[in-house]
């Protein structure tokens, strides 16, 4: 039997109905468990760099996602600062994206520091339009930070690190001792890097080359600390290897990546640390 065009058309139209349909009600009924997943891959991440062993972080998981995130929330506190080093409560950025954008303040208190600081990132053009201010003038330039106090002891400060490698983003944190200086330990993540070369970042044999490191020298100054083409050790010696780890065979590329990203994220919140470095010396 032939059919016309408009049958064809017709037909056409309605299976692009009926999928475009399907996906955006996958899309929707899915967003919930994707926002977990998401939430629990963070945490993951910084219960690892806090010291927290991979079988216990895999256990709890396993056990109940939900006691993880108790884990968490018992022993870290997320504080933002913004570029005038002000400790800016989560609520005044809460408030922002209710009053500005008509976010549901019950369902913004459901989520994590960090995922309020990540809307309010995502959201910036359309805050600083609400404000009638360019992006420029209204970001505030927020830095998230961890404290992790197991029981109620200072131990570790952790900051989220960011960059391109070769082939895209690597997200890690980063722990730092109570000095601010001494490296505790790192994480990468999350990279496309390439396995066996550049992927060897995320690898305890290149992380591990971090403990111990410093980002300032010994006169105080903020020098980060830099991935080298080779051997650290055979580059460097002195006070000056404190601030240069290993590099990754076939993995330069990458390795300056991190380099960079690192001097640039560490150096953004120095002057912040700086602060507290100074309250905290001995008169
Ligand atoms: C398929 C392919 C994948 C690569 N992946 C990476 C990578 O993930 N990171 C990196 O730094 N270099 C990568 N490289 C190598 C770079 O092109 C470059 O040669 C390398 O960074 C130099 O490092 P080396 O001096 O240690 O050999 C890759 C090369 C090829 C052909």
């Amino acid at each position: 039997m032939q059919r016309g065009n408009t049958f064809t058309f017709a037909f056409a139209f309605l299976i692009c109905v009926v999928c475009s349909v399907s996906l955006a009600v996958a899309a929707t009924y899915l967003k919930p468990a994707q926002d977990v997943a998401q939430r629990l891959d963070v945490i993951k991440n910084i219960l690892s760099v806090a010291g927290y062993p991979d079988e216990e972080i895999a256990a709890q998981m396993r056990r109940n996602p939900r006691e993880l995130i108790a884990t968490f929330e018992q022993n870290f506190h997320a504080r933002i600062v913004d570029q005038n080093n002000r400790e800016v409560p989560l609520d005044e950025i809460k408030s922002e994206l209710v009053t500005r954008l008509g976010y549901n303040r019950e369902e913004l208190d459901q989520k994590q520091a960090f995922e309020i600081i990540q809307i309010f990132q995502e959201k910036l053009s359309l805050l600083a339009a609400s404000a009638g201010q360019t992006e420029e003038q209204y970001d505030p330039g927020y830095n998230l930070l961890f404290l992790y106090q197991p029981e109620g002891q200072l131990k570790y400060y952790i900051v989220p690190v960011e960059g391109y490698g070769l082939w895209d983003m690597i997200y890690g944190y980063i722990a730092l001792e109570p000095d601010l200086n001494t490296v505790a330990d790192i994480r990468f993540y999350k990279h496309q890097e390439t396995p066996g070369l550049g992927g060897e970042c995320s690898k305890p044999w290149f992380t591990n080359n971090f403990r111990g490191k410093k980002i300032l020298n010994d006169q105080g100054e903020f020098v980060s600390i830099a991935v080298v083409k080779g051997k650290a050790a055979e580059l460097h010696e002195g006070e000056s290897l404190n601030h240069y780890v290993d590099g990754i065979s076939g993995g330069t590329i990458t390795g300056q990546g991190i380099t960079r990203f690192l001097r640039e994220d560490l150096g953004r919140y120095n002057e912040y640390f700086q602060t507290i470095r100074t309250a905290e010396a001995p008169i």
